[in-house]
């Protein structure tokens, strides 16, 4: 069965959230795919009350690097498994970008969120300069390396990694299959260097960028890819189902 992951980014209300579940629910095949909803910190209670028992998973996107004290403003792994999530984003470009966090912040909230038992969804891609200068690949081992060092194996179990091009993100120019596959390829021979064949062939790779109803078929079928992370896409309840319906 395919993964699909839907990242609300910063948007809905508690009410809206609410409509969106009762409309989603009513409607969805949950048994098409294993589904994660990602929403913001102040949904999360509202997605736990509605997805609890559905089979549906309960993700935040993103966490403290600390499990508690002195970190005004941040919410900690712990505070996300009390609220109901059993998943969390991690390394998002948009936190990459906008909130500076490096390869080894995003080591941290890993090792933070292994600690209390989240199942992550680790994010990796290239800019566009990057995949201009043929960087493509030197960027994805330098995330992967970097955001799991001294991690045992056994620990990637609860890792899924997300290929999700900056190129591609929000603007409906999706990676096209020959490009997802070059880069999940190259995703897989760091696990298996780094960790184990075991790692490179099983752990969990989804792409993500501008998946629409369109095309998402063509992505699921691309070699060595698990599922797809969205974004836009997913804000839509109706349209939601109709794309997991295609899964
Ligand atoms: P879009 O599906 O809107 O391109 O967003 C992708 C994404 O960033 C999901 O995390």
């Amino acid at each position: 069965m395919k993964k699909i992951v839907a990242n609300f980014k910063m948007n809905a209300t508690v009410e809206e959230t609410k409509r969106y579940f009762i409309n989603f629910l009513a409607k969805v095949d949950s048994a098409k795919a294993e589904l994660t909803f990602c929403l913001p910190y102040t949904s999360l209670a509202t997605g736990n009350y509605f997805l609890k028992g559905t089979g549906i998973k309960l993700g935040a996107q993103n966490l403290a690097d600390e499990d508690e004290g002195k970190c005004t403003g941040e919410i900690s792994g712990r505070m996300l498994v009390d609220a109901g999530a059993e998943a969390v984003i991690i390394g998002h470009s948009e936190r990459r970008a906008k909130f500076k966090e490096s390869n080894k912040t995003i080591n941290k909230k890993i090792k933070v969120a292994l600690k209390n038992r989240l199942d992550i969804i680790l994010c990796v891609g290239e800019s566009l300069t990057e995949k201009n200068t043929l960087k493509t690949l030197e960027t994805l081992k330098a995330q992967i390396e970097e955001g799991l060092k001294g991690l045992y194996e056994n620990e990637l179990e609860n890792i899924t990694i997300a290929y999700e091009p900056i190129w591609a993100i929000g603007n409906g120019k999706n990676a096209t299959v020959k490009e997802i596959e070059y880069a999940v390829k190259a995703i897989r021979k760091v696990l298996t260097d780094d960790f184990s064949e075991k790692a490179g062939k099983e752990t969990k790779v989804l792409y993500g960028g501008s998946v629409n109803i369109k095309n998402i078929q063509s992505i699921l079928k691309a070699k060595g890819i698990d599922g797809v992370l969205i974004g836009g896409a997913c804000l839509d309840a109706n349209g939601f189902v109709n794309l997991i319906n295609l899964a």
